[in-house]
């Protein structure tokens, strides 16, 4: 049976960034209440022109460079994110079609905060099972365009961004060790996200009542968030028979700076055993896991061989926790470089359009 190992990483922020000062001018808050009761100092927002799919392109090109993969040898692309562009057609598509991943098959997974861990965990299944044989597991959102910036219960916790891994086949063991997978529906009400739904179809009360902005009951989510950081930690290691010792890294979900410490306490660990970007970042939801985890590979902190636990939780609610090894990019001959290959992608993009209109003349012809 083959072994899923990540093999490539890329990363993108927007440049454009929000400080607590910048925020304390919109609603009647302060940097130090921010950074004292969350850890964050400031965020990344997207600009008018940078959706959940420019980002993930970006973090993909990276990644794909790192893997030496083209993106015409993509079997699969999960696009996990809570800001998807539309309700469809996937963000998973619009990337697939910008990268020119022509072989592979792309799909959204919404599973809030938890979406990158439920990503991965079904690229590495299906790269397991034999059916495929590389993947591209994304994790992006621009969020902040849900934000109530008069809310400042919300409005000071979340940013933007985009975080990629590539997930490659090999007999080598090691990879993706173990995963599991949480929910419980009853806490759904606790954290919501509605307008342009079919509960909330896009309409003018809906606007009126708010519903088109992210609403959080900001306690409740706490206290859910450090019981199952603990709970999910232990779990996933049971299943890949390993204990706290033989795992060097814990890469939570960067919700906040004390949900960690509690886990933190709870699992009896040092902090310094937790990779955290949060203070730079704020929660930028699905791309949250891969944001830490690609920081912390190109700084040298994870090195080869190393294991590490990736756990999170959010709306839904859900929670999960994934183990794997990193046993570094597989070697491959030739040097792909995959941000060439967007201009190509663009103009196959427009041929296909143009064949698709002509197909549809000589079609109507027909009729
Ligand atoms: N600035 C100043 N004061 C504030 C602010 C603010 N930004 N926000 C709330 N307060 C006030 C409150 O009004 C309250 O005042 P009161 O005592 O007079 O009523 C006081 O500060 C304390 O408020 P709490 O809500 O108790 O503050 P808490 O310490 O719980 O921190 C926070 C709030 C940061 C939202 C915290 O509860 C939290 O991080 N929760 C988890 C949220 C989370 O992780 N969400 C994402 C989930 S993942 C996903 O799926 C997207």
């Amino acid at each position: 049976m083959p072994y899923a190992h990540i093999t490539g990483w890329g990363m993108s922020a927007p440049e454009s960034v929000l400080t607590n000062d910048d925020i304390s001018k919109m609603v009647e808050t302060s940097d130090a209440w921010i950074r004292e009761r969350t850890g964050i100092r400031e965020r990344h927002i997207a600009r008018d022109d940078q959706f959940p799919s420019t980002l993930a392109v970006e973090a993909s090109i990276k990644a794909l460079k790192v893997a030496n993969l083209h993106p015409r040898d993509l079997d699969l692309i999960i696009c996990s994110t809570s800001s998807p562009e539309h309700i469809f057609p996937a963000t998973a598509c619009l990337i697939q079609d910008q990268l020119g991943a022509t072989k592979a098959g792309a799909f959204d997974l919404l599973a809030a905060c938890t979406g990158f861990i439920y990503a991965m965990n079904m690229g590495a299944q299906a790269i397991r099972s034999g059916s495929i044989k590389s993947a591209l597991i994304i994790g992006t959102e621009t969020l902040s365009r849900f934000i109530n910036w008069k809310d400042r219960n919300t409005c000071i916790l979340f940013g933007d961004g985009a975080g990629v891994l590539v997930l490659q086949a090999s007999e080598q063991p090691g990879g993706v060790l173990s995963s599991v997978l949480h929910s419980d529906g009853s806490g759904g009400d606790l954290l919501t996200l509605g307008r342009g739904s079919s509960r909330y179809p896009a309409s003018e009360s809906a606007i009126l009542d708010g519903k088109h902005y992210i609403e959080m009951d900001g306690k409740e989510i706490f206290r859910f968030a450090t019981r199952i950081m603990v709970s999910a930690t232990h779990e996933v290691l049971a299943g890949a028979g390993l204990t706290l010792d033989q795992v060097q890294w814990i890469i939570p979900h960067q919700a906040n700076i004390r949900i960690i410490e509690a886990a933190a306490r709870g699992l009896k660990l040092p902090m310094e055993r937790f990779i955290v970007n949060v203070e730079h970042y704020g929660n930028t939801s699905a791309a949250s896991i891969p944001i830490a985890m690609v920081e912390a590979l190109e700084k040298g902190q994870i090195k080869p061989g190393e294991r590490i636990v990736m756990v999170g939780f959010g709306a839904g609610l859900t929670w999960g926790a994934l183990a794997a090894e990193w046993t570094g990019p597989i070697p491959s001959k030739g040097h792909v470089r995959p941000e060439r290959y967007r201009l190509f992608a663009r103009l196959r993009s427009l041929v296909r359009r143009a064949l698709r209109f002509i197909e549809g003349l000589f079609y109507r012809r027909e009729l």
